[in-house]
């Protein structure tokens, strides 16, 4: 008997049991009133809050058409792509326009098969880049829903995965490497710069692009604008959606190069019907503008925050030592135990604090702009749940 919230709706693992109500700022409310810290936010959706006035406002307020058939032009779709493309890595010029980040990754996977004639992707090893089958053969999806021939890179990734990389590579079929320039999805993993700044060039020596995921990453999660800014790389594609909009509405968009937006709109598919709906686009300028506006100030209170979440965890009394991995404000606390990792997300959510477990880490992905006393209500509800 599927549980209340499973009732009607497919749903994959999460915690159904939360009927969700209300979301304000940095909490979540049920439906029977009870109130949460939200140190999830909607995995790298609600990056800075939820609710915030001037994008409800644009919502309530639009007054543009109801749609726009995906071939006509539009003015805002061009100052949306323009302002994305004004703030991601140079090289990247064009923008397709998506519903949202699984969406994203196949266009990526789209243009680089079309731009290389070639099939075959690397990725990495579990890795997640959305539930459509392309995206699902690059990431962890089961062997029967796998549609793409993909090789797997295990972490680390140092020098020696550079190495490992090039040996795969010398075939010269491979269309593309895949990955989150900072995996969230596999819990914070940090790539060593060695690795980021040579893959690259790497890759181009033998025909094979580089995407770099940003779906999770992007507007500020790990503490720069867009996570392979920690690292002297340029991707040749960048897909990109969730925190775009804050949550108020959808989005999602492929950021590129000129000569592969040449060769999707010579050979390709890019055709959405809901790909940037005149609301969502409304919705995403806005946010945009005001991230672009405050990014300093906001970049740098990530930092603030950043320090003292880990200053506060590594003080707590886990049961044993965990591993830390914090980028900006994606926090991932290896308890090792995955029992114990499931036991204390739900004391906490007991107690009004939402995190997420996965297997053995705990995984906190804060609005970046959570204030201190807001930080600490959460933090202290962690380490009384340990
Ligand atoms: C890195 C990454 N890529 C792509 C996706 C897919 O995005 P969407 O769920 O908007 O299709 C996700 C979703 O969690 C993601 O984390």
């Amino acid at each position: 008997m599927p549980r209340s919230g499973k009732k009607f709706v497919v749903q994959n693992g999460g915690d159904a049991e939360i009927e969700v109500a209300r979301a304000r700022g940095n909490y979540v409310y049920d439906s029977r009133g009870k109130k949460y810290i939200d140190f999830v936010m909607g995995w790298c959706v609600g990056n800075f809050g939820w609710g915030r006035p001037a994008l409800r406002r644009r919502v309530h307020a639009f007054d543009g058409p109801d749609y726009v058939y995906p071939g006509y032009a539009y003015r805002p779709w061009r100052e949306l792509a323009q302002l994305l493309v004004g703030l991601a890595p140079d090289g990247l010029t064009r923008c397709c326009r998506a519903t949202g980040g699984s969406e994203a990754v196949e266009l990526a996977l789209q243009a680089a098969m079309l731009h290389t004639g070639r099939k075959k992707f690397v990725a990495l090893e579990d890795a997640y880049h959305g539930n459509t089958l392309g995206a699902l053969s690059v990431g962890d999806g089961d062997d029967e829903v796998r549609v793409l021939s993909v090789a797997r890179l295990e972490p680390p990734l140092d020098r020696d995965a550079l190495d490992r990389l090039e040996m795969r590579l010398k075939r010269r079929d491979v269309a593309a490497v895949i990955m989150e320039p900072i995996s969230i999805n596999l819990s914070v993993l940090i790539p060593e710069a060695e690795f980021m700044e040579g893959l690259v060039p790497l890759c181009h020596r033998y025909g094979t692009l580089v995407i770099l995921d940003e779906v999770a990453t992007g507007f500020g999660r790990t503490g720069k604008l867009f996570a392979c800014e920690h690292y002297d790389v340029q991707p040749d594609l960048m897909p990109i959606a969730k925190a775009a909009t804050g949550g108020a509405v959808g989005i999602g968009g492929l950021l590129l190069r000129e000569d592969l937006a040449e060769t999707l709109e010579e050979d390709g598919n890019v055709y959405s019907t809901y790909g940037w709906h005149p609301l969502s686009v409304d919705v995403a300028i806005t946010n945009v503008r005001w991230i672009k506006r405050n990014q300093t100030r906001l970049l740098r209170q990530v930092e603030r925050m950043s320090n003292y979440f880990a200053d506060r965890i590594r003080e707590m009394p886990f049961e044993e030592e965990p591993e830390l991995r914090v980028r900006g404000l994606a926090i991932a606390v290896d308890v090792r135990d995955e029992k114990y990792a499931e036991r204390v997300a739900k004391k906490c959510r007991a107690r009004g604090l939402l995190l997420d477990p996965q297997e053995s880490v705990l995984l906190m992905l804060p609005a970046l702009n959570v204030d201190r006393a807001t930080a600490k209500g959460g933090l202290d509800i962690l380490e009384a749940c340990l």
